[in-house]
C-alpha cells in the first residue's frame, strides 16, 4: 500500500476520499513539505509549515486559492519571481472576482467590506435566528424518527443561516430553499441530488435586486446596510462587488459547515456515552465542535502559489510552484497533538486546529461555523434520545460504510442516515 502512495494522483485517485489520512500520513512520514509526482504540486502535511505558508502573504500568492494547478496561465511561470506574470494574467483565473483568491492590496480592502457586515450586533442577531432554525429544521423530521441528516437539516439550516445574516427576510426563506433545491422531501430522506445546478448565478440575481432596490429606497434592514456599506476609503462598492461578497459567502459558508455538521453528527451517532455525557455537560459541546473540526476539516485542500523562490520546512521551493496546504493533514501532525487520530473530547488544544486556515484570509465565517455547530448539537441532543447510524444504510457497528464526495477540496460526507427516538420536551 505505501509504495502505491508514491505514484498516487491526489487529485484524481478516487480511492483517497474514504479514507485519504493514511495517505496524508505517508507523505508527512517522508516530509511534511513533500514535492508530489503530478502537476508539479508541492504538499504540505505538517502544522508548523501550514501555518507558515499562511502567512507569508508576501512569497505566496492566492490567486490559485482555490482551482491549485488548475490556475492555468497563458505563459509558462519562469523567472526569479513569477509576481508580474500572475498580476497579467490574474483576472483570467477561475473565482478571481472573489476575495480569497486576491493578495493584497485587493484583498484588504474586499475584506474589509466584509468585515464591516460582520458587526457584533448583525452576529448576536444571526445566533438568535439559528435557536429558532435549529427547531423549525428539526420539527419538519423529529416525529419520523429518522432522517438523512444531510439534506434534512444540515444542508438547509447552513444556507438559511447566511440568508439571514445578510439580511434575506424570513418571508422569502422558502424560496431560497427551492432555489437551492434544499427543499423538504417526504421523510426528509435526501434521495434527491443536492443544491440546484446554477445556485449561485440564481443568487447573483437574487441580490442584484435586493441591492438595486435599497440603493434606490433605504429601509431600516440588513439588506440596506449591505447596500450601503463602503470601503475604508469611504468610496462605494459597484453592485457587484456587493452582490459577490454576499453570493460568496454562500458558497464558503454553506457547504463547509454543512460537512462539519454532518462529520458531527456520524460520531455522536456512533458514541451513545458520547450523547449523554453532552446532554448533561452541554458546556462541553464547544469542545466537542473543536474536535470535530480538527480531526475531519472540512476543507480538505487549499493553496497557494509561489512568487519566488524560497524554502519551507528545509525544503526548497521554487517561483510558480503550487503549494498544496493539507489542513486535514496539519491538523492530524503528531508533533501538535498528541495520538492525533483520536477523537478526544478533553484534548486541551484541540482550539490550536487549522481547519479555518490562518493569517490575511483565515475564514472570517469561523464564529458564525462554530455557533452554527454549538447551537445544533445542543438542540438535536435535547430534542432526541438514543441517537444511532442506521444500520439498513451504513451497515453493522465495526463495518461500517460511508461514502464521501468525490473532491479533492473537501472532506464531505454524503449522506448520514441516522435513527432515533423522540424526546419528550
Ligand atoms: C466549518 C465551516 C468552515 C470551514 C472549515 C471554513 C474554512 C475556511 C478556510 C480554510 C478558509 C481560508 C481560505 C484560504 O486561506 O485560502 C476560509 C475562508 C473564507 N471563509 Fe470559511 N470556512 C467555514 C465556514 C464559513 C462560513 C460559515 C462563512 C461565512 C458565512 C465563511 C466565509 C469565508 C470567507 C468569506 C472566506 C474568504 C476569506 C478571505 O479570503 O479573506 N466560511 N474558510
Amino acid at each position: 500500500m505505501t509504495a502505491d502512495f508514491d505514484q498516487v494522483d491526489f487529485f484524481s485517485d478516487e480511492s483517497l476520499n474514504e479514507d485519504p489520512y493514511p495517505y496524508f500520513e505517508h507523505l508527512r512520514s517522508k516530509c511534511s513539505v513533500t514535492p508530489l509526482p503530478h502537476h508539479g504540486v508541492v504538499a504540505v502535511s505538517g502544522y508548523e509549515e501550514a501555518g507558515e505558508v499562511y502567512r507569508d502573504v508576501e512569497t505566496f500568492s492566492s490567486c490559485n486559492s482555490v482551482v491549485g494547478p488548475f490556475a492555468m496561465f497563458p505563459v509558462p511561470l519562469e523567472g526569479d519571481d513569477v509576481s508580474e506574470i500572475i498580476e497579467r494574467y490574474r483576472h483570467q483565473l477561475p473565482m478571481n472576482e472573489h476575495m480569497v483568491t486576491m493578495d493584497p492590496p485587493e484583498h484588504t480592502r474586499e475584506r474589509a467590506l466584509l468585515m464591516r457586515l460582520l458587526t457584533p450586533k448583525r452576529l448576536k442577531q444571526n445566533e438568535e435566528f439559528m435557536w429558532r432554525l435549529a427547531d423549525r429544521q428539526l420539527g419538519e423530521f423529529l416525529a419520523d424518527g429518522r432522517c438523512e441528516f444531510i439534506s434534512a437539516y444540515s444542508q438547509p439550516f447552513a444556507m438559511l443561516v447566511v440568508a439571514d445574516l445578510l439580511g434575506v427576510p424570513e418571508s422569502e426563506h422558502e424560496r431560497f430553499r427551492e432555489g437551492f433545491g434544499l427543499s423538504p422531501s417526504p421523510g426528509g430522506l435526501g434521495d434527491e441530488e443536492g443544491p440546484g445546478l446554477n445556485a449561485l448565478g440564481w443568487l447573483d440575481d437574487c441580490f442584484a435586486t435586493y441591492i438595486e432596490d435599497r440603493r434606490r429606497e433605504p429601509r431600516a434592514d440588513v439588506l440596506t446596510d449591505l447596500a450601503q456599506a463602503k470601503y475604508p476609503d469611504g468610496s462605494t462598492p459597484e453592485i457587484t462587488a456587493v452582490v459577490r461578497t454576499a453570493t460568496f459567502l454562500f458558497a464558503a459558508g454553506q457547504e463547509t459547515t454543512a460537512r462539519l455538521l454532518a462529520a458531527a453528527m456520524k460520531h455522536l451517532a456512533e458514541y451513545p456515552e458520547l450523547q449523554d455525557e453532552l446532554r448533561e455537560h452541554r458546556e462541553r459541546i464547544p469542545d466537542f465542535i473543536e474536535e470535530a473540526l480538527r480531526i475531519e476539516s472540512p476543507v480538505k485542500a487549499d493553496f497557494r502559489l509561489a512568487r519566488r523562490a524560497t524554502t519551507v520546512g528545509g525544503v526548497d521551493i521554487a517561483p510558480g510552484t503550487p503549494v498544496m496546504l493539507l489542513n486535514g493533514a496539519a491538523n492530524r501532525d503528531p508533533r501538535r497533538f498528541e495520538c492525533p487520530a483520536e477523537f478526544r473530547l478533553d484534548r486541551a488544544n484541540a482550539k490550536e486546529h487549522i481547519a479555518f486556515g490562518r493569517g490575511h484570509h483565515s475564514c472570517p465565517g469561523g464564529p458564525l461555523a462554530r455557533a452554527e455547530g454549538r447551537i445544533s448539537v445542543e438542540r438535536i441532543l435535547h430534542r432526541t434520545r438514543d441517537i444511532r447510524l442506521s444500520e439498513e444504510h451504513h451497515g453493522p457497528r465495526g463495518a461500517r460504510r460511508f461514502e464521501y464526495e468525490p473532491t479533492w477540496v473537501l472532506r464531505g460526507l454524503r449522506r448520514v442516515h441516522i435513527e432515533f427516538t423522540p424526546a419528550d420536551d
